[in-house]
């Protein structure tokens, strides 16, 4: 095989496995574990899941973000707040009480469109 072609087949391998990653669907027990911390942690009080409320729609967050690695970010964003992201004067506040770890799970989840 002709040296390029196989570069070529590489790439094109290496390019579908971290597009297969980044799309990859969460664990059922990861998705129900992500909903309950949605439910009990208040965030239904300011966001819904397709219509904007005083935060947000989750699946407006995943649109803007789609294609992004902003996974860590914007868990670190749900722990420490984040404002002046969303065009009005409403901010979100911060929610110390989430692990790290549970932070994530939720970044991880609305990015995929809060299934
Ligand atoms: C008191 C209301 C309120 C609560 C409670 C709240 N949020 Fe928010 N959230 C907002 C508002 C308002 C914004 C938009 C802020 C801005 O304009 O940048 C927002 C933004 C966000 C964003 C997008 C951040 C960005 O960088 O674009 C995410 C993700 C998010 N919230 C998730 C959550 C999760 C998960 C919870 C529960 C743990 C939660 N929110 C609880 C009001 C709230």
């Amino acid at each position: 095989m002709p040296t390029t072609s196989r570069r070529h087949l590489i790439l094109t391998l290496t390019l579908g496995a971290a597009a297969t990653l980044a799309n990859a669907e969460m664990k059922p027990a990861d998705v129900t574990a992500a909903r309950a911390l949605f439910a009990n942690n208040g965030c239904a009080n300011c966001h819904e899941m397709n219509g904007k409320a005083d935060g947000p729609a989750m699946r407006d967050i995943a649109k803007r973000y789609k294609g992004k690695k902003i996974n860590a970010e914007l868990a670190r964003r749900i722990r420490e707040g984040s404002a002046g992201r969303w065009g009005d004067n409403e901010s979100h506040p911060p929610q110390g009480v989430l692990e790290p770890s549970e932070a994530r799970l939720l970044a991880d989840w609305v990015l995929r469109g809060a299934p």
